[in-house]
């Protein structure tokens, strides 16, 4: 048996396009949803990431904007961006990429940004909202996750779901997502004792962890749902053959770049799955997608529609 494999970037391009659509009409009435990315200074995965979601505004529709504040920049100062930023009608999305340098104070930026236009889902009033079931904007990578599972007939309700990570960008968002659904939902972390047994349990695992391949078969049950959230650079020999050796492919950019994007669930995961995202290719493109979906509702809402 070989589990289905969910194309991320197939759901990534039909929910663009359900965007795009939306972006169109709202044109018609005289709105264009705004969106503000602020990096600060040159972090490479983040600039990757930015660049994404800069040019995945550009194809929707979506008004996009940059601020690149240098990296020595101080709280105050990102502060006063931020609420610069919450002031402007045309701005309905403000996004921080994370990790900010370790001068600022994360908690207070992000305890900064209107509720309201906080596309990233992060702000204490949306996790509360989250938490209680109320409209609220949900952070993109685990609404994406979930998502996937939506459009690929994966049922939730009655279902048992093992989050591993408790992250407050992935691993709690998507426990509370599951929880809501209606899943019976257990969360697991660094201190969970026998890992594999309780990851064993689960009809839907999700993995969150950010170490390159940590499920392994044995964490798996037969014909289990795996979504895999792990986004982890693979440069070392003796890691690339623990989880690649015999691949072509894989093995072909790993000697041309010197590195491989590897998520945390191991490709022998595949032998026992029911179904399971890629890395790359999986809950990554939903990411981007799910931003633009929230930009637009957050244009939606703060209009009162
Ligand atoms: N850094 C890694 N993932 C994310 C994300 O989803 N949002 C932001 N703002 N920063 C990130």
């Amino acid at each position: 048996m070989s589990a289905t494999i969910l194309d991320g970037v197939k759901i990534a391009r039909d929910i663009r396009s359900e965007v795009a659509a939306e972006v169109k009409a709202m044109a018609a009435a005289g709105i264009r949803p705004g969106l503000a990315v602020v990096l600060v200074g040159h972090n490479p995965a983040s600039e990757v990431y930015v660049r994404g979601k800069v040019k995945s505004s550009e194809e929707v529709g979506v008004y996009s904007e940059k601020h690149t504040p240098p990296e020595n920049i101080s709280t105050e100062e990102l502060l006063e961006l931020v609420i610069g930023l919450n002031e402007r009608d045309d701005i309905d999305g403000i996004l921080v990429q994370l990790p900010l340098p370790p001068q600022v104070d994360s908690k207070k930026i992000l305890m900064a940004v209107d509720p309201a236009k906080d596309v990233d889902g992060f702000h204490p009033v949306n996790v509360g909202l989250l938490s209680t079931q109320r409209e609220g904007l949900v952070p993109c990578t685990p609404a994406g996750a979930i998502e996937i599972l939506k459009r690929t007939n994966i049922p939730i309700a009655g279902k048992e779901a093992v989050v591993v990570g408790r992250s407050d960008i992935v691993g709690k968002p998507a426990a509370m997502l599951l929880l809501n659904g209606n899943a019976t939902v257990t969360v697991c972390h660094s201190k969970t004792r026998n890992l594999p047994a309780v990851c064993r349990r689960a009809d839907i695992l999700v993995a969150a962890i950010g170490r390159a391949g940590m499920i392994t078969r044995d964490f798996v049950k037969p014909g289990a749902t795996v979504i895999d959230v792990g986004m982890n650079s693979v440069t070392d020999h003796a890691e690339f053959d623990r989880l690649f050796a015999g691949n072509a492919k894989r093995e072909e950019t790993f000697r041309t770049k010197g590195s491989t994007l590897a998520g945390d669930v191991h490709p022998n995961v595949a032998e026992v799955a029911g179904a399971m995202t890629p890395v790359p290719g999986g809950v990554g493109p939903l990411t981007i997608a799910m931003l633009m979906a929230n930009t637009v509702r957050a244009a939606k809402l703060r209009r009162g529609k």
